[in-house]
């Protein structure tokens, strides 16, 4: 085998490997307020609110705190940069690609910066939010460029004295609320296909973490957007939040985030203007290893399907169902791997897991490992927190869970592994759906009717075969049941930035 970053070997020409990126020690955070008008604005009020590091505890900055009355400034901007005439409905379809085009060159030359604030104020590990987060953001703008000039209506048939086409309008001003796990990622999810369809935006980033969404702000004045058309306001949710989801002259809104928070955002928005509403919520996500699956993969995919970005995922594989046979081999590896798992400074090349994003969440998470504790799963290994350390928790792997614990019915969203056992296909495609949530799904086996059995039978947004976590900007995401509302990515997010207008032409002349 040549050696890697070596000396030459078996004859083999030296194989030269990029050398990793390094995070920017001391960097300076340079946006902290609200960003309305493509301008830097103090909150009305006077008011700031702190932004932490939650794997040191310390304070990073202050941040300008919106209230109701930014919101109201941000929804003026947006809409008259929405108005018939104004400077960004005469961008052209074509020109509105480039400049979203241009926004993912900028992230591309500051994706160093931006993976390093992400890694400040959310604590997930660098080379994570350098390659994953800033990949996804980078190719989702870039995929939603290229559709800016095609979305297209159609042309339908009638009576033969009429010519009737539909025209998909963008829908005018759209709210985005986004949530602390993928800040920026879950931020461009929203803005990159609203933008395609040439609506504006007024944005509101979880209060945790409000960096890299405010960075963004920058480069859409860099880039050149006019105006209004992005606007973000940092804030709390039921302050800021409340008020963009109640806000009258909002037209839609897209809100990732808990499904408590997603009812009470629909519930304002029937009770305001009736505004569309896409809803990306929890999960409670089987993963199904069949006896005869390849064991090594699944192993793994099960593990960095629960773990990835410290078990703070919608996506996370928090319920494995083992079929039986193989039930002590794949507990006794996963083991193995969540024992290995290094936990630590996420600025650190070798970290794969850092902290908890707040006390929060870190009570909540150790206190559904007592629970499960109490209810008689069997503590593999973890089951606390690590000592003297903040908010980081050990990996955690319970095996002989049974359906009835909190811990495989509840969201956990912390590095919790949950195991069960099955006994056959029927059983486990009752037990997999027997929950309210519907987002993902995956399967381990090489038997492909069992595969295709269970990809159609599996209530949920997406199912992953031999995978985990393959999410493409091209491939919709979303899920069933109270897993939310809508899809997000692919040419499916498209009709949530759309108004369908029809027009029908009567003709004067009758055709012979
Ligand atoms: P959350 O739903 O409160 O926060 C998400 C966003 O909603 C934040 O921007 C927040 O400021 C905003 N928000 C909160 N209350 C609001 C209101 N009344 N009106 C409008 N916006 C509001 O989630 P939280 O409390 O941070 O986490 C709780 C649980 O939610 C987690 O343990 C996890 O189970 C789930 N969650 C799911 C996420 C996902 O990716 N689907 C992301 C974050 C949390
Ligand atoms: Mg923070």
């Amino acid at each position: 085998m040549a050696a890697l970053n070596g000396a030459v070997e078996n004859g083999q020409p030296e194989r030269k490997v990029p050398p990793l990126p390094r995070p920017l020690r001391g960097l300076e955070v340079k946006y902290t307020k609200i960003f309305i008008n493509n301008e830097w604005h103090e909150s009305t009020s006077g008011k700031k609110f702190p932004t932490y590091n939650p794997s040191t505890l310390e304070k990073i900055c202050d941040i300008e705190e919106g209230d109701k009355p930014d919101v109201d400034n941000a929804v003026e901007a947006a809409k008259a940069a929405f108005q018939r005439g104004s400077p960004w409905r005469q961008v052209d379809a074509l020109s509105r690609g480039r400049l979203l085009h241009k926004l993912a060159d900028l992230l591309e030359r500051d994706r160093v910066t931006l993976a390093t604030l992400e890694t400040m104020d959310t604590g997930k590990p660098f080379l994570q939010a350098y390659f994953i987060d800033l990949e996804g953001c980078i190719k989702t703008l870039r995929y939603y460029a290229g559709w800016a000039d095609k979305i297209q209506g159609r042309t339908i048939p009638v009576d033969d004295n009429f010519v009737c086409f539909t025209r998909h309008e963008p829908m005018g001003v759209c709210g985005a609320i986004t949530p602390w796990n993928f800040p920026l990622l879950m931020l461009v999810w929203k803005m990159a296909p609203a933008l395609c369809c040439g609506n504006t935006l007024v944005i509101k980033p979880a209060e945790q973490t409000p960096l890299t969404s405010l960075y963004i702000g920058s480069l859409i004045k860099e880039v050149g957007f006019p105006p209004g058309v992005v606007n973000i306001v940092p804030g709390y949710g039921p302050t800021a939040g409340a008020a963009i989801s109640t806000h009258h002259s909002i037209d839609k809104i897209a809100f990732t985030g808990s499904t408590k928070v997603g009812k009470l955002i629909k519930e304002a928005a029937s009770k305001s203007n009736l505004k569309r509403v896409t809803l990306e919520l929890g999960g409670k996500n089987p993963c199904i290893v069949c006896a005869d699956a390849d064991l090594d993969l699944a192993v793994e995919c099960a593990h960095q399907g629960v773990f990835f970005n410290q078990g703070q995922c919608c996506t996370a594989a928090s319920r494995v169902f083992v079929e039986e046979q193989i039930y002590p081999e794949f507990v006794k590896r996963s083991v193995e791997y969540a024992k290995k798992r290094l936990v630590g400074d996420p600025f650190d090349a070798r970290t794969e897991q850092g902290p908890q994003i707040d006390q929060n969440q870190f009570d909540k998470i150790l206190e559904l490992i007592e629970s499960g504790k109490k209810e008689g799963a069997k503590l593999e290994c973890g089951g606390l927190a690590i000592e003297d350390r903040g908010l980081f928790i050990k990996p955690t792997v319970f095996s002989e869970v049974t359906d009835n614990m909190r811990i495989a019915k509840e969201e956990i969203f912390g590095p919790v592994q949950p195991i069960m056992k099955f006994k056959s296909i029927e059983e486990v495609i009752r037990r997999a759906n027997s929950t309210e949530y519907g987002l993902t799904a995956a399967v381990f086996t090489k038997n492909l009717d069992r595969a295709l059995t269970l990809a159609s039978a599996l209530q949920s947004g997406t199912v992953w075969i031999n995978c985990y976590n393959a999410l493409y900007a091209q491939a919709p995401f979303g899920g069933f049941k109270m897993s939310g509302n809508g899809r997000e990515l692919g040419e499916y997010a498209l009709a949530e930035y759309t108004e369908v207008k029809t027009v029908t032409i009567k003709l004067s002349q009758k055709s012979p």
